[in-house]
């Protein structure tokens, strides 16, 4: 990194490296914003950011991936508008900082990512999490403020309407774990995963253009239960607070009831699958994840074809246990969970039929769960 900060800029002096990880949602999707449970786990897929000062008030960012700079004057930041690029992520995060009191200083940028972009693991909030602890430049703040400043900077400034759950876990992500947090206290705790089994995730190549307004879709339609449920049950904050049986009691629109039904088991599902996990219930496991893409393929509605291929075919294969869609859906990643000795060939059976039925060929990458966010010792990255 250092090397290639020096040949943007034409300087390293003061550099400092910061990286983020990408995550997979091993269970619990579309639950987060709906103040339920979610279990991730940080990948070793991450985004990494140079940064050092500069001298003439700029600031500076420099993606490698799109070989693209773009300059802001520093002061300029908390005024700066939404350009609907790559920038907006970054400046979004800059814009939140400031607002806590962190003057943004002039600086210089270089961002390198491996964490593939529209593929469902979160290249997004591994961006702005590296970004902003290279914006803080050492600075203290508080981890969980980290991880809610980005987001506010993905759903106010980027406007796309997210949970806490991809930047919360690029934080908070630990070697060989997967994270179960409560979406409403923000508290967390470390999952353990049973020996003997690997978490594959396979990439569909495909994003439809659906993802973001149907995410908003999704998001709306959430709320409208919750209002419906508050009619007739005042202490409901959120579907985190519904149940099977309160949902039964009132009248929902059809479509809104679907939403609902999703969420209230998908969050008992998480509580369920690591119960599952403590007791070394393979089997048990499995079946959750499939339970889980069932109702977003059913009633939650955010799979696609590809994603429905992927995990149909998968569960045909020697030694799966379950798979399912992961992220927000209409395409992305499946991730299927699969006894350790059998992965590599699974792997290669499903990208050689995903192939011929797409003529695409899946990335299929091994999900080793990794440490969260933090600055790289000099030399390391
Ligand atoms: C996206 C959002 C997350 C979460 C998932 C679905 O990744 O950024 O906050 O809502 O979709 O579980």
């Amino acid at each position: 990194m250092k090397e290639a900060f020096q040949s943007r800029f034409g300087g390293a002096d003061g550099v400092r490296v910061f990286r983020a990880p990408g995550r997979v949602n091993l269970i619990g999707e579309h639950t987060d914003y709906n103040q339920g449970l979610v279990l991730p786990v940080a990948l070793d897929l991450a985004t990494l950011v140079a940064a050092a000062p500069s001298r003439d008030g700029k600031l500076r960012l420099y993606s490698e991936q799109r070989g693209e700079l773009r300059e802001f004057d520093a002061a300029a930041v908390p005024t700066l508008e939404r350009r609907g690029d790559w920038s907006d992520y970054i400046v979004g995060v800059a814009r939140e900082l400031d607002r806590l009191g962190f003057a943004i200083e002039p600086a210089n940028l270089l961002i390198r990512s491996t964490v593939p972009e529209g593929s469902g693991l979160s290249s997004s909030a591994a961006l702005e999490v590296s970004s902003a602890l290279a914006l803080l430049g050492g600075r203290p703040l508080d981890r969980l403020e980290i991880a809610r400043l980005a987001q506010r900077a993905e759903s106010h400034f980027v406007g796309m309407p997210c949970g806490i759950m991809d930047q919360y876990v690029s934080v908070f992500g630990r070697e060989h774990t997967a994270v179960e947090l409560d979406c409403r206290t923000f508290q967390s705790r470390y999952v353990a995963l049973p020996d003997g089994i690997a978490f594959v995730a396979v990439n569909s190549m495909v994003k439809h253009a659906l993802s973001g307004s149907a995410y908003a879709d999704r998001v709306r339609e959430c709320a409208a239960a919750v209002e419906a449920l508050r009619a007739r049950f005042p202490e409901v904050a959120s579907l985190r607070d519904a149940s099977p049986e309160r949902l039964a009691a009132v009248s929902l629109p059809e479509t809104v009831a679907r939403r609902a039904r999703h969420v209230v088991s998908e969050i008992a599902r998480v509580g369920r699958f690591v119960a599952a996990s403590a007791a070394g219930d393979l089997a048990g496991m499995g079946k959750l994840l499939v339970e889980s893409h069932r109702s977003l393929q059913h009633d939650y509605e955010v799979s696609c074809g590809e994603l429905d291929f992927l995990v149909d075919t998968a569960l045909a294969i020697d030694g799966v246990y379950g798979a399912r869609m992961t992220g927000g859906g209409f395409g992305g990643c499946t991730i299927t969970m699969v006894t350790q000795e059998k992965a590599a060939s699974f792997s290669r059976q499903i990208a050689a039929t995903y192939q011929a039925r797409f003529g695409v060929t899946p990335r299929v990458l091994p999900c080793n769960p990794s440490a969260g966010a933090a600055e790289c010792a000099p030399g390391a990255c």
